[in-house]
């Protein structure tokens, strides 16, 4: 069989690799802490899953308009307006399945052959596949830990040629934790402007972030920017509904027309009553999030204490999402019980078989020197997990 070129141009993800072997360990009773998943431990709230228990009830179990509800949008435009003073017409927001699906739906849209992608590094994995998958090139923009992960001006100036077309932001970043502060975001806006990219805003962990800061919307910064900006949103992260597929995509009319229009021919509208779910989530405002960070902020300092405190290791305290990007390069190259670990995926096996808690490598996601782990667990499971992994560190020559 002649599969088309871009299927054979991405492999499927390493992270479900270690996720898969987690679950096949615990389907045979091995006790498995999962410092791997990217989701909430909370539940959805009971207002969203009322509004779908409603949705079922009343039956709006039908086609919605393929952009989504107008009752959505209309949320989605006063939940931007309140927290960022971005100002969008309805025609202006998609409703996707998922921020990953809005993300999509650009990369479908925006992305051809010879258009280069800018995506700083460390990056969330689907990035570079979804540019892949669309014949563009993604272009790696190295930052570093010992600058807080920052995008350097010169640096992005460096990697810049004619043919670039967008650069991706994510602030709070997947996998670094790491939030760009009002003087990176302006470079990064300056540097766009002056040579005509689009911002790709992923705002995914926008509700969660620590030590009362709070986090700055890129479009927010001038009319100019907001004019090429995509807002990249969803209900995920924010309010537990990982399961419910809800993204939404903000930004330029002709840009957006373009991505509800591939949507139209492919997916069509999100689920009607995920939708409704999502409407409940969005009015109630941040006191679901904001206790949810509260828990989040008590497991972070005790993962980070305790990872810093682990020979070998060392790590930043994250400004937002939920996950600790140990640095592990001086654990690298020890030896254990099936040979020398040289490479966070060995590292990361070598974790997962003998101290039984499941985490990320740091390959995928652009590093050679780092494990993500994700504290969105619980609070017991961190000081389990942690002291576990302490053990087994030890253990190596
Ligand atoms: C940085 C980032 N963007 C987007 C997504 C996709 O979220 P959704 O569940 O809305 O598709 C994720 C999910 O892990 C993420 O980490």
């Amino acid at each position: 069989m002649k599969l088309a070129a871009r299927a054979g141009r991405i492999v499927p993800s390493p992270t479900l690799a270690i996720t898969a072997q987690a679950k096949a360990l615990a389907a045979q009773g091995v006790d498995v802490i999962d410092f791997a998943s990217g989701e909430p431990d909370f539940d959805t709230p009971d207002h969203a899953k009322a509004a779908a228990e409603a949705a079922i009830r009343t039956g709006f179990t039908k086609y919605t308009p393929s952009s989504g509800t107008d009752e959505l949008r209309h949320a989605i435009a006063k939940k931007l307006e309140a927290d960022h003073g971005l100002r969008y017409d309805k025609s202006q927001i998609l409703v996707s399945c998922g921020a990953k699906h809005s993300l999509y739906n650009l990369a479908e849209a925006f992305y051809e052959a010879g258009d280069e992608i800018i995506i700083p590094t460390p990056y969330w994995v689907s990035y570079s596949d979804q540019v892949l998958l669309n014949d563009a090139t993604p272009v790696f923009l190295p930052t570093f830990e010992e600058e807080g992960y920052a995008i350097a001006r010169a640096r992005l100036e460096s990697v810049i040629t004619p043919r670039s077309k967008a650069i991706i932001v994510n602030s709070p970043c997947n996998p670094t934790g790491a939030m760009y502060d009002r003087a990176t975001l302006e470079v990064i806006a300056d540097v766009a402007l002056r040579h005509n990219l689009l911002i790709v805003s992923d705002e995914i962990y926008e509700k969660i972030c620590y030590d009362g800061i709070t986090q700055t919307s890129i479009a927010s910064l001038s009319p100019e920017v907001f004019a090429r900006t995509v807002v990249i949103n969803g209900v995920s992260k924010a309010y537990a509904m990982t399961g419910w597929r809800i993204g939404y995509a903000a930004g330029p009319k002709e840009l957006l027309t373009a991505m509800a229009n591939i949507q139209s021919q492919s997916t069509s509208n999100a689920t009607s009553i995920s939708q409704k779910a999502a409407v409940a989530a969005i009015n109630a405002g941040d006191e679901f999030p904001s206790r949810m960070v509260k828990e989040f902020d008590r497991r972070r300092r005790l993962m980070v204490q305790r990872l810093n405190q682990m020979p070998g290791v060392h790590c930043r305290l994250p400004q937002g999402a939920f996950y600790a990007f140990p640095n592990v390069s001086g654990v690298l190259h020890r030896r254990g019980p099936q040979g020398l670990l040289t490479t966070p995926a060995d590292l990361a096996t070598y974790l997962l078989t003998d101290a039984r808690i499941a985490v990320i490598p740091g390959e995928p996601f652009g590093s050679s020197a780092h494990l993500r782990l994700s504290y969105a667990t619980g609070y017991e499971a961190v000081a389990t997990g942690m002291d576990r992994m302490e053990a087994a560190l030890r253990k190596l020559s």
